[in-house]
């Protein structure tokens, strides 16, 4: 078990550039199985959630060969990452469809390979994913969108078992909203199925996120015919068949929102290069109104320190293109340096504050009720021990600890390694005081 001891108070400053996104490249990852013949992934981040993606792809039949492999079977997923990101997936159209608990309960993403399987290989069964620490996290608008689609579906020992119809599956409609918007990876499983659905789907209240945006588009460029994927409705025309392509793994907007609240909670200078701009507007508008400068280009985005303390701005979480709650706790802690009283709640997850109790134990002032946060700021925060407890409550505790006096020592950080690439590394590479070692108390 890993930790890292950050040694706080300097100004981060330099250049960096974003990885390939962990939430993209999950669900184009599951798409390898509605298709025949290989699909060459580009600037796949070397992330834990990727590999287990890998090894569940794996378990299904997929065969992966690196570019520069000279084309040899890969025994193990890990064997796959590094390099540029060049992976070829081939998945074969008959093949296990079961996704084990034993993975699945590591990811929920897992969830995104039912869709395909069930379109591709007329079954699949897997484990309903458990809730995590941010969330109860239920997959019910998934099966209620492939019931749509004609797809039976039983619920037995904790497994999803699902069946096409003898035929295959049939175009349907169906309303994904749930109680906070509407399902991301809800709106991906049921727009894969209806790919290869018989006729015609409608997936109304479907999730806008980017990534469902580039999952549309390229699935599209693999022979499918989907119109309105990145929109509230998308329309999908069933064909026979998908064959493979190659894709670029967009930037991950969220290491990108979370690297420049690193810069401004250090007072920083730091540039994102290589990152999708216009999917952080919100954060670019936040940063604009609380005054810490932020220039933009075509495919980068820089803070510089600013010059009066920024002022505390209240945030609520939404989908996108609202504030995502994926940055609430990365934007909880810049807030501990901000001027003022800031009302920060999540309506997507009303459990995600873990990282409240953490914040404070480094001197933040922060209240919490239900799905509320308060914070009052500026507080001195001052380098203490920590314990992380999820993926995006480690990197506030990291911005947090970076912006201490003194050390702070981030314990559990499996949790960051799961969805940031190398990030000690990067902050380094930005001056930051930030040393992996070993921790044999952390458990
Ligand atoms: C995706 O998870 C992201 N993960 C999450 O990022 C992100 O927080 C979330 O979308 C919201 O933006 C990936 O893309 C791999 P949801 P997903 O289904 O698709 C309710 C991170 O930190 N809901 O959009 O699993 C649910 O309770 C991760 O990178 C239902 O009610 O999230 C929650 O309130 C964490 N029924 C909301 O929708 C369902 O069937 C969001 O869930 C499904 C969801």
């Amino acid at each position: 078990m890993d930790c890292f001891r950050i040694q706080g108070g300097r100004p981060l400053a330099g250049t960096v550039t974003a990885s390939g996104s962990k939430n993209a490249a999950l669900p184009l990852l599951a798409a390898s199985l509605l298709l025949e013949g290989p699909t060459r992934f580009r600037r796949l981040p070397d992330l834990q959630d990727i590999r287990t993606m890998l090894e569940l792809l794996q378990g299904l039949g997929a065969r992966l060969s690196r570019e520069d492999g000279g084309g040899g079977e890969l025994e193990a997923a890990s064997a796959a990452m590094g390099g540029d990101g060049g992976l070829e997936v081939t998945c074969p159209a008959a093949g296990p469809t079961d996704a084990p608990y034993e993975i699945v309960r590591r990811m929920r993403a897992s969830v995104a390979v039912l869709g395909p399987l069930l379109a591709r290989r007329g079954r699949a069964r897997v484990s309903l994913p458990g809730g995590c620490v941010i969330g109860v996290r239920p997959i019910d608008l998934h099966l209620k969108g492939l019931a749509a689609l004609g797809a039976t579906i039983q619920v037995r020992h904790g497994v999803v078992e699902a069946e096409a119809p003898r035929g295959g599956l049939v175009g349907g409609q169906v309303y994904l909203a749930s109680r906070w918007g509407s399902t991301v990876l809800g709106t991906a499983n049921v727009m894969m199925a209806a790919t290869l659905a018989r006729g015609r789907s409608v997936i109304d209240a479907a999730a806008q996120e980017p990534e469902i945006q580039a999952l549309g588009e390229f699935l599209n460029r693999c022979g499918a015919r989907i119109r309105g994927a990145g929109g509230p409705r998308i329309e999908i025309e069933g064909v026979e068949e998908l064959h493979g392509d190659e894709v670029e793994i967009p930037a991950d907007r969220i290491e990108t929102g979370t690297l420049l609240l690193a810069a401004a909670a250090t007072r920083g200078e730091v540039r994102v290069e290589g990152c999708i701009p216009r999917e952080l507007a919100v954060l670019i508008d936040l940063f604009e109104r609380s005054e810490v400068p932020c220039e933009r280009g075509p495919d980068w985005l820089q803070v510089s320190p600013w010059q009066r303390r920024p002022r505390a701005l209240d945030v609520t979480t939404r989908p996108y293109p609202g504030f995502p709650t994926d940055l609430q706790a990365q934007w909880l802690a810049f807030c501990t340096l901000c001027e003022g009283l800031a009302l920060v709640s999540d309506t997507v997850y009303p459990d995600r504050f873990m990282h409240v109790a953490e914040l404070n134990r480094l001197g933040a002032a922060i209240r919490r009720e239900g799905g509320l946060a308060m914070i009052v700021g500026p507080t001195p925060l001052s380098g203490a021990p920590v314990l992380a407890s999820d993926l995006r409550a480690s990197a506030a505790l990291v911005i947090a600890g970076l912006a201490a006096s003194g050390e702070t020592v981030v314990r559990r950080v499996y949790h960051l390694d799961r969805g940031y690439e190398r990030l000690e590394a990067k902050i380094g590479a930005l001056g930051g005081l930030v040393r992996r070692e070993l921790d044999e108390d952390g458990a």
